[in-house]
C-alpha cells in the first residue's frame, strides 16, 4: 500500500524542453515539446555573472551557442563568466540547425512565464557553475518562489549537488526537492532524506525492485532520466516508478502512454 502523498506531476517529462528535436534548453524547445503533447519539462538552470538565472546544460557556452564566433575565441567560454546582457545576445539555435538560427538563450524567467501561462509543470535542474552551488541553489529557489507564488503546483527543484539543494531548502523550504543520482553512492537515501527531498531522480538503469522499494518505503517518489527506448520505459512503469524524463518526445506521446 502506498502511503505517500499524492504526486501532482505528469509521468512524462520532456528532457531539456524537447530532447534533441530542437536546441536544448531554449523556449523553442519548450514549444516543440508542448506541440508533441508534453505538459512537463526538465531544464538546466545556472547563474549569469550578474546573478540572472538562465538555461544552459554545460559549464561552457561552446557546444550550444555561437559564443566563439560572437565573442571571440579568446574570451571566456564559461557561461557564468558573462553578464546576462551579453548572454542574451548569443545565438543558441544555429548549432542545432538552420531552422533555429537566432534562437536566444532562455532566461529562467521567460521559461517560467511560458510554463505558468500554459499550465505546464517544470522540473528545474539546478546546474551550478562549479563553485557556485550554494549561490545558485538559493537564487533559483528564490526566483522560483516569486514566479510560482500564485500557482497551485510548484516546480520540482532537482540537483546532483547536495549543497545546491541545501541552499534551496534554506531559501525556500516549501519548494519540493529531488536528489539527482548518476550512481548509487553510499548514503544516497540518507542524503535525500536529510535534505527533505520528495523524490530521487536517477539514471534509469539504477532502478530495480530493491532500489524502488527502498525509496518508496522512505516516502520518496522515483523518477528516471533519460528514457529513450520503449522497453526501458515499460520496465520502469512495471517497477511502479513515477516519472520518466525523455529525449524522445517524437516517440512517446504522453496522452497515449500509461
Ligand atoms: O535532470 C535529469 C537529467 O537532465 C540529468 O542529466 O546531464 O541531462 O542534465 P543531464
Ligand atoms: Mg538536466
Amino acid at each position: 500500500q502506498d502511503t505517500r502523498p499524492p504526486w501532482p506531476y505528469p509521468r512524462w517529462i520532456a528532457h531539456r524542453g524537447a530532447g534533441k528535436l530542437a536546441p536544448e534548453n531554449t523556449l523553442a524547445a519548450f514549444r516543440t515539446g508542448a506541440s508533441h503533447g508534453y505538459r512537463m519539462f526538465e531544464c538546466d538552470v545556472k547563474l549569469s555573472l550578474d546573478g540572472v538565472p538562465f538555461l544552459l546544460h554545460d559549464d561552457t557556452l561552446v557546444r550550444t551557442t555561437s559564443a566563439r564566433e560572437q565573442l571571440g575565441a579568446g574570451l571566456g567560454a564559461v557561461g557564468g563568466d558573462h553578464p546576462w546582457s551579453t548572454l542574451a545576445q548569443l545565438d543558441a539555435g544555429s548549432w542545432h540547425s538552420r531552422a533555429f538560427a537566432g534562437e536566444p538563450l532562455a532566461s529562467f524567467e521567460n521559461i517560467a512565464r511560458f510554463c505558468l501561462a500554459n499550465g505546464y509543470f517544470l522540473n528545474i535542474e539546478i546546474k551550478p557553475t562549479p563553485g557556485l552551488e550554494h549561490q545558485t541553489g538559493a537564487a533559483v529557489a528564490d526566483h522560483a518562489a516569486r514566479l510560482w507564488a500564485h500557482a497551485t503546483v510548484p516546480p520540482l527543484l532537482s540537483s546532483f549537488a547536495p549543497p545546491a539543494l541545501a541552499a534551496a531548502r534554506h531559501a525556500q523550504p516549501q519548494l519540493p526537492r529531488a536528489l539527482l543520482l548518476d550512481a548509487l553512492w553510499s548514503g544516497w537515501l540518507e542524503t535525500a532524506l536529510s535534505l527533505d527531498c520528495v523524490a530521487i531522480v536517477c539514471d534509469q538503469v539504477l532502478w530495480d525492485t530493491s532500489t524502488v522499494a527502498q525509496a518508496r518505503s522512505a516516502g520518496l517518489r522515483t523518477l528516471s532520466y533519460t528514457v529513450n527506448d520503449p522497453s526501458q520505459a515499460q520496465r520502469l512503469i512495471d517497477l511502479g516508478t513515477d516519472g520518466l524524463i525523455t529525449d524522445r518526445v517524437d516517440l512517446f506521446a504522453p496522452a497515449r502512454q500509461p
